[in-house]
């Protein structure tokens, strides 16, 4: 959601800072702005696309080494210049920019409205500005009073703070994610890491109820009145991995690098969650989006070749759902800040539960909070949408289902998994035709069974994010129980038809829906099945594991191809975020 980023030091702060929004545009918003001090502070906001602001408005003419920028997801007030951050106190002096829900905003605003504070915007946030004004009357020293004000607030949130006459960023965070990025006589703060790439390596990611003090040389951290030390980290991506590298859209790049990514994430170090997991009567898995469907992926594995029964819960419904008895949570979770996700895992953990972290990003909250933490290792994902962190996801828990059942045999086939997806990556202008001739129609039925039917409703899913088509997934078996009355000719049903033991039965499913006149799709690595549609892409043969991994990819091409035909922007869909740090 809001992308946060800070700068001090040497350099243009608002060049450094736009490019740094630039590399946060992946999170989802729709405003953007930036401030930075120079004597004064110097303020461009506005609704719309990063770059349509900076061509109307020009954020390089602002001047100064110190600055703060923020994209704004709208929570609290409509999509105008005046909600969007950075936001100020009465006198146009403390600036700053914030992530979360102020969940005590309205008495907060009541009683500083009685003290004569006007507001210029409908956010939560910028009650934050006034009180750190209405403390600095009590409190000469502005750590302290930035300190006083964050002690007043209720709910969550990442706050960067700028103010006339000091040389200092002020920072606190309590929920959303914030790292403080190390430089030579410069320092940097920002909502995620690939922010900083093309500046430093290492990172400290500060901890829920941290407050920073950032200044040129350096930065002092405080747990309450406290100084506490955090752990540096050194990253090991690189900037160019932040980057398009060619890539029309990082979704395309993104999709393209899966053979690689899937080896990598096939080759973590899956034996402490192993440890955890193994000899465990039952697990359950809690997850959202995209990573909930990796987690149905592993349920079939899990129950299929271990004989244990486990749950996926979303993570929003875990606390109606749970039984308050689990023994060990699996929380799956790209970015590992979600905040369903991340409140599941510590509603699990508060009832003694161990949790076992899936998670892309090192320092994550859930990474931090986990009994045992799996890197699926697919680097950096910047388009919106999850494509490589879905699939190694998916690889990185097939691998610990089948070390759990020691199938050593299944587990080596799965590493030449790289190679079929590299066969589908192949046959990309197939797909891509395919979209130019679907695109025409407006509703999307995709349809699968058993280790394809995960695959069906991720690619549901991401048709229905990037292009804003009609899409849903059922179960193959499911469409005579309701969904066959809406099946005519001017829907499309995309049937994914592995030649495994649900084959069979995969095929009169998609004979009831030839019956209906509905524009069939077929994928599959079977040449009856491929003769039966007028559409049909031909898919290498996968066996148990293999499918999802083998099916999830020409999906996303489908979907990315009917995006780009449709003149929508696949990486940034509309009213979508990458990082949902709000329940
Ligand atoms: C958002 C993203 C999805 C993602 C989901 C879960 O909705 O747009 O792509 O699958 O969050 O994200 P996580 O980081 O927890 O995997």
């Amino acid at each position: 959601m809001c992308g946060i980023i800070g700068y001090i030091g040497y350099r243009k702060a608002s060049e450094v800072i736009l490019e740094g929004l630039r590399k946060l545009e992946y999170r989802g918003y729709d405003s953007a702005g930036i401030a930075t001090l120079s004597g004064k502070i110097q303020l461009i906001k506005d609704a719309g696309r990063l770059d349509e602001i900076h061509r109307r408005r020009n954020f390089l003419q602002l001047e100064g080494t110190i600055g703060i920028g923020h994209t704004r997801w709208a929570t609290h007030g409509g999509v105008s210049q005046k909600n969007a951050h950075p936001h100020s106190d009465s006198h146009g002096k403390i600036f700053l920019v914030h992530n979360g829900v102020i969940e005590n905003f309205e008495e907060l605003r009541a009683s500083l409205s009685k003290k004569g504070h006007r507001f210029s915007s409908e956010t939560d946030t910028e009650a934050i500005a006034h009180l750190v004004e209405e403390e600095l009357k009590k409190e000469k020293d502005f750590g302290k009073a930035f300190s006083n004000a964050i002690s007043m607030l209720k709910g969550t949130w990442s706050v960067v703070c700028i103010s006339e006459g000091e040389e200092a960023i002020h920072a606190s965070r309590n929920g959303p994610p914030l790292v403080i990025g190390i430089g030579e006589g410069e320092m940097f703060c920002a909502s995620d890491v690939p922010a900083l790439l093309a500046y430093t390596k290492k990172v400290v990611f500060l901890e829920d109820g941290d407050r920073a003090v950032i200044k040129k040389g350096g930065f002092e951290i405080f747990s309450g009145s406290k100084r506490v030390r955090r752990k540096i980290h050194s990253i090991n991506w690189s900037a160019q991995m932040a980057e398009k590298g060619g890539y029309p859209h990082f979704m395309l790049k993104e999709i393209s690098e899966q053979p690689a990514k899937i080896r990598e994430a096939l080759s973590a170090d899956v034996d402490e969650a192993a440890a955890i997991l193994g000899g465990q009567e039952h697990f359950t898995v809690v997850a959202c989006g995209s990573s909930y469907y990796a987690g149905l992926v592993f349920k079939s594995i899990a129950q299929s070749i271990l004989g244990v029964p486990c749950e996926v819960i979303l993570g929003s419904e875990f606390q109606y759902a749970r039984t308050g008895k689990e023994k060990v949570v699996i929380a799956i979770s790209q970015s590992g800040e979600t905040a369903d996700t991340l409140s599941a895992a510590r509603l699990a953990k508060s009832s003694g539960a161990k949790v076992v972290a899936i998670t892309n990003v090192l320092g994550s909250s859930l990474y931090r909070e986990a009994d045992a933490s799996v890197m699926i290792g697919a680097g950096p994902e910047l388009s919106v949408v999850a494509t490589k962190s879905f699939t190694c996801q998916v690889a990185v828990l097939a691998k610990i289902a089948l070390a759990l059942g020691k199938r050593e045999k299944e587990l080596e086939r799965l590493q030449g998994v790289s190679e079929k997806i590299e066969k589908v990556l192949e046959s990309q202008s197939k797909i891509k035709k395919l979209a130019d001739r679907l695109s025409r129609f407006k509703d999307f039925f995709y349809i699968g069974r058993g280790m394809a039917f995960p695959s069906a409703l991720e690619g549901a899913l991401k048709l229905k994010e990037i292009t804003y088509l009609h899409a849903e997934a059922y179960a193959a078996g499911e469409l005579k129980h309701g969904p066959l009355s809406l099946l005519d000719k001017n829907v499309v049903v995309v049937a994914l038809a592995p030649a495994d033991s649900s084959f069979p039965k995969t095929m009169s499913n998609v004979q009831e829906c030839l019956a209906r006149n509905a524009n069939l799709v077929v994928l599959s690595d079977s040449k009856q099945a491929l003769g039966k549609a007028k559409l049909s892409l031909a898919v290498p043969k996968a066996e148990g594991a293999e499918i999802p991994l083998v099916y999830s990819v020409p999906l996303q091409l489908l979907a990315y191809y009917l995006a780009v035909k449709l003149k929508r922007d696949p990486d940034k869909p509309r009213n979508l975020a990458k990082s949902v740090t709000v329940e």
